[in-house]
């Protein structure tokens, strides 16, 4: 129990006394000039953090550990299935990659607070290229590859980047997926027209280059290495776009010092990770959780970081997680439920593991969607190792809950919970008059402001919105979006999302964005998008359509043109594929469609009619439309 109480005195502290708290977390981090100070509140009720404080995140990340000896420990290593390479960079071979495309940056005019969009697939070039931006303090926006054109435009319209940094193509499974096409209708579709395109040309595709687009290989053979510059602490560091409740996705900023500090942190006390430790975390760069637990936190930490271009299942089979884990003697793995769930599919009995050896194996941590017991159950079994899930958002930046194994391994892991809350972060759960909730009780997921380090200090280009869609709902707290409740025992369960957001398959979906798309065609009368359970993917969406009275076109044929628009707008990862025609949509008297309603239908649960609804009946009418359209019958079966 000697662990619990260090960890309860951590949490403690960190409510107590926040300012001594971060002070002496800040001491990890190698400052060019200390902070002078630490933690100043602002009116809006979060904080600036390290003031007067100078660093750069590149040269934490990679000089540093050169100039204290670990430049021939391998910081890198690209283990790709779909392309069938496995490469390695040590600490002082990626810097010099690194600081030879910071030069090449330069030498095409970025520098200190541009943006350069960085849209590629899971390549080492994605690695130096976010390291590289940092490396001159300009700010990079990962886009994921997975995206669509007019979601690569809207970014690009909104970060306004002097450089785009793309690649020939992506590898899904068997599939090659041409890039150039979609980066040419995205900056076609764009009103900020990018300077220059920098195009990595892939063995699998090369493409054609626009005039004017430089050769990736070509320009860096010629690129002189750069220093890295000294930033402030609240100098961003990158913007990554997140889906909300609106069509348009939030800029999330991050900025250099609280980032480091924060992340620091999170690596010693909640994943247990020292530097020389080897650790995985199977996401995509274009996520949060690549941000900062592929690129940022283990190179930081001094630890080797895999990045992996493959999936789970199918390159080439379902025993590829493990082979990485043996091949690269992974300390720490991390990935999405979803994953595991992909993996059962194929591997029910877990046969694939007997051919791996998966000793150098500490922990698995789980996150992106909650972990349902099932595959807990399964995976704890398998690996009988701590299964950890841990709950955290792209805003965050960190995880807010889990089971910290810095402090502790013998705290309990309770499965379905997110663990406990980590120092620094305080969770309270609320009703919707914002009065806290009792043990037990479910209510909304707030978290006391102003947040720690590392979190948001704002959305990209508009503060305001941060303002209407984190920290008005419940004054003195920012809105995570997540329902849920806290135990007698601290511990936290995260229920789902409370507002238009979806989780498919560990990817972050806004279903007013769907919504846009369906309700743009010009068949529709009416639409809703909710998200329901699936035994794979966690949630997919279904569209609820309601046809003007004078089309004409057969619904079979509406259906598969809305599937299609979705795939084409957002992106096949959205799945969107469920799509069913209803006589009407339950709505306020004052014509608002009622989503929580819907949702609740979608999950199963059963609904009482709220006393604004036109007409009660109509929700009997979606759920029988839902029953015999097969749809969300998970969740029937889970509501018995
Ligand atoms: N580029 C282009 N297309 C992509 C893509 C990418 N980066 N990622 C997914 N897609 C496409 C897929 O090829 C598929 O296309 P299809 O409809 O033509 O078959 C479609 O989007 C659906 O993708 P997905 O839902 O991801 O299913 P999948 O079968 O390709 O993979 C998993 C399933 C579970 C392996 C995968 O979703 C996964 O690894 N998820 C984890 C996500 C994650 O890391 N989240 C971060 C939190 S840790
Ligand atoms: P993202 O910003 O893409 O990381 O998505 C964040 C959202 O994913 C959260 O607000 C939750 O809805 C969900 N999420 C992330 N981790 C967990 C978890 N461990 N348990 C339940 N939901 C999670």
């Amino acid at each position: 129990m000697a662990d619990l109480v260090r960890y309860a005195a951590a949490f403690e502290s960190a409510v107590s006394n926040p300012e001594a708290f971060w002070t002496a977390a800040a001491e990890r981090v190698a400052w060019i000039k200390p902070p002078v100070t630490t933690r100043q509140i602002r009116g809006d009720g979060l904080a600036d953090w390290y003031e007067g404080g100078t660093l750069n995140t590149c040269h934490l990340a990679l000089d540093l550990h050169v100039e204290q000896g670990r430049g021939d420990q391998v910081a890198l290593i690209y283990d790709s299935p779909a392309s069938g390479e496995i490469l390695q960079w040590t600490f002082s071979e990626l810097l010099a990659e690194v600081a030879r495309l910071a030069g090449l940056l330069t030498s095409n005019g970025v520098s200190l607070g541009d943006r350069v969009i960085i849209y590629l697939p899971m390549v080492p070039e994605a690695v130096f290229a976010m390291l590289a931006c940092a490396r001159i303090g300009a700010i990079h926006s990962v886009v994921f590859g997975g995206f669509a054109a007019k979601e690569l435009a809207t970014r690009i319209d909104d970060a306004t980047p002097k450089v785009l940094l793309t690649a020939s193509c992506g590898l899904e499974f068997d599939q090659v997926i041409p890039y150039l096409p979609l980066v040419d209708e995205a900056c076609q579709l764009a009103r900020h027209k990018v300077a220059t395109r920098i195009i990595l040309q892939r063995k699998q595709l090369r493409a054609t280059l626009r005039h004017g687009d430089l050769d990736w290989q070509t320009v860096i053979a010629l690129a002189e290495p750069v220093g890295f510059v000294e930033v402030p602490a609240s100098h961003p560091l990158y913007i990554l776009y997140t889906s909300g409740t609106t069509g348009k996705p939030k800029g999330v900023v991050r900025d250099h010092g609280g980032h480091a500090v924060a992340l620091l942190q999170s690596m010693a006390e909640t994943y247990g990770a020292a530097a020389g430790d080897v650790f995985w975390a199977a996401s995509d760069v274009g996520w949060v959780v690549g941000h900062s637990y592929i690129v940022y936190a283990p190179l930081l930490t001094g630890c080797t970081t895999i990045l992996f271009e493959g999936k789970p299942v199918r390159t080439p089979d379902a025993g590829t997680f493990w082979r990485v884990i043996e091949a690269h003697r992974v300390n720490v793995f991390f990935t999405a439920p979803t994953a595991f769930r992909a993996i059962r599919k194929e591997d029910p009995m877990g046969d694939r593991l007997k051919d791996y050896d998966l000793s150098s194996l500490r922990q698995v941590f789980v996150a992106g969607e909650r972990t349902d017991p099932s595959t807990f159950q399964w995976l704890s079994s398998l690996l009988k190792r701590p299964i950890i899930d841990h709950w955290w958002q792209t805003e965050t930046g960190w995880p807010v809950a889990g089971v910290p194994q810095g402090y502790a391994d013998d705290l309990a892991i309770l499965e379905g919970s997110a663990g406990v809350v980590l120092p620094g972060f305080e969770v309270v759960i609320v009703d919707e008059q914002n009065r806290p909730c009792a043990a037990n009780e479910t209510g909304a997921v707030v978290l006391k402001l102003p947040l720690p380090p590392g979190c948001l200090p704002t959305v990209w280009n508009d503060h305001s919105r941060l303002v209407a869609a984190y920290l008005q709902a419940y004054p003195g707290y920012y809105h995570t979006g997540d329902g849920g409740y806290v135990d007698e025992a601290g511990y936290l369960f995260i229920m789902g999302r409370t507002d238009d957001v979806i989780n498919v398959a560990g990817h972050r979906l806004s279903t007013g964005e769907m919504e846009a798309i369906v309700a743009a065609h010009p068949a529709v009368a009416e639409c809703a998008v909710v998200g329901v359970q699936d035994r794979d993917k966690g949630q997919v969406p279904v569209g609820l359509v309601m046809l003007k009275d004078n089309s004409a076109a057969a619904f079979s044929e509406i259906q598969k043109e809305l599937i299609y628009q979705v795939r084409k707008e957002i992106g096949a990862f959205a799945n969107f594929k469920l799509v069913i025609e209803v006589a009407r949509l339950p709505k306020t008297r004052s014509g608002k469609i009622l989503r929580k309603t819907l949702r609740q239908i979608a999950d199963g649960l059963t609904v009482e009619a709220p006393p604004t609804i036109d007409d009660p009946k109509i929700l009997e009418e979606i759920a029988s439309g839902f029953i015999q359209s097969g749809i969300g019958e998970i969740a029937r079966q889970s509501h018995g």
